[in-house]
């Protein structure tokens, strides 16, 4: 047979066996020609001591399960900035196609993830920001907004009491910082004089930390109105430190997160009386790397919403906040 009419079979074997080549491939080559392209994404995640994470992660995985070309590595840095830094390292130096990181701390994780993105690896960061814009999109919630609200609600929920405790994320992080600042302003202690902060910690978004610290505002605080934390867990350590004093009922609680078996649960058992829904984005984050793999350009942030859960539509599903 001639060079020419052994082309010419093979193309017509190959187009009626489906195949779209135009040559026909060696037999080996032919089966990873076929197979689709895998995309492996790290996810950095900075602890997963707190349910809200365990949720984050479940979260990505769910979404990853209906794309079979995606092969997820998670990292858990165990709530330790440099650990997490050398795991998005050596991630990255594992040939990942796409970074997730939800950073434990700006400051620490901002090189990292910068060095990573240089590389000319897309990185999606999630719920807690770096610094600059050195990655390719940011996604997460309005945390100013959402402490804002907060701040709102509370007003709200002020009766003649006005002496208001403040437990706070961890400073270091964007979640606690945008949570601290909106609130005051919701709050606009400046309308009303009797509004008074008699007590604000950090409490590093920790539950157990959450319950020593209002132990002590217990302790040089005879009267208080209402206890604001960062987080559910810090909103119930509080609670649990207010129960145990036996004065839990002459004081308002509103955390932040809203997972339906931690915040919901609490405000259905009127342990909490608010908490604003704080969305994981591990769903979005998931879509977003899809995108990217088929070439779209994202939007440097996106926001996502919230939605408040007090006792009266806890059982519709809270509301939106728009
Ligand atoms: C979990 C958590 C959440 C909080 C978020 C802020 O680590 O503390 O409770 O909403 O992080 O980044």
């Amino acid at each position: 047979m001639s060079r020419a009419l052994a082309a010419v079979v093979l193309v017509v074997l190959a187009s009626a066996s489906g195949c779209k080549r135009e040559s026909a491939p060696a037999p080996s080559a032919s089966a990873s020609a076929k197979a689709p392209r895998r995309y492996v994404v790290g996810m950095s995640q900075c602890n997963l001591g707190e349910p809200w994470r365990v949720q984050m992660n479940a979260d990505i995985a769910r979404a990853a399960a209906k794309h079979p070309e995606l092969e997820l590595r998670f990292k858990d840095a165990q709530n330790d900035s440099l650990r997490q830094r050398a795991q998005v390292e050596e991630l990255a130096a594992q040939g990942i196609d796409l970074l997730i990181v939800s950073p434990k701390e700006s400051a620490p994780l901002t090189k990292p993830v910068a060095d990573v993105y240089k590389r000319g690896i897309p990185v999606i960061v999630l719920d807690r920001a770096v610094e600059g814009d050195e990655f390719t999109t940011f996604i997460g919630a309005d945390n100013q907004r959402i402490g804002r609200e907060a701040g709102k609600h509370a007003r709200k929920l002020l009766g003649s009491g006005k002496n208001v405790i403040e437990l706070k994320g961890l400073m270091t992080s964007t979640p606690g910082r945008d949570r601290h600042a909106g609130f005051r302003e919701g709050l606009a202690l400046e309308s009303d004089a009797a509004i008074r902060i008699v007590f604000e910690a950090d409490m590093q978004w920790l539950e157990p930390n959450a319950r020593k610290e209002m132990e002590s505002a217990l302790a040089s605080q005879k009267s208080i109105a209402l206890v604001y934390a960062h987080n559910d867990p810090g909103a119930h350590g509080a609670w649990l430190a207010a129960k145990a004093a036996g004065r839990e009922k002459q004081m308002k609680f509103i955390g932040i997160d809203a997972l339906p078996h931690e915040g919901v649960r609490y405000v259905r058992e009127g342990i909490l009386d608010a908490t604003f829904l704080y969305p994981t984005g591990g769903e979005e984050a998931v879509e977003l790397a899809i995108g990217i793999f088929a070439g779209k350009k994202p939007e440097k942030k996106i926001t996502l919403g919230t939605r408040l859960y007090t006792k009266e539509n806890v059982e519709k599903g809270g509301e939106a906040i728009d």
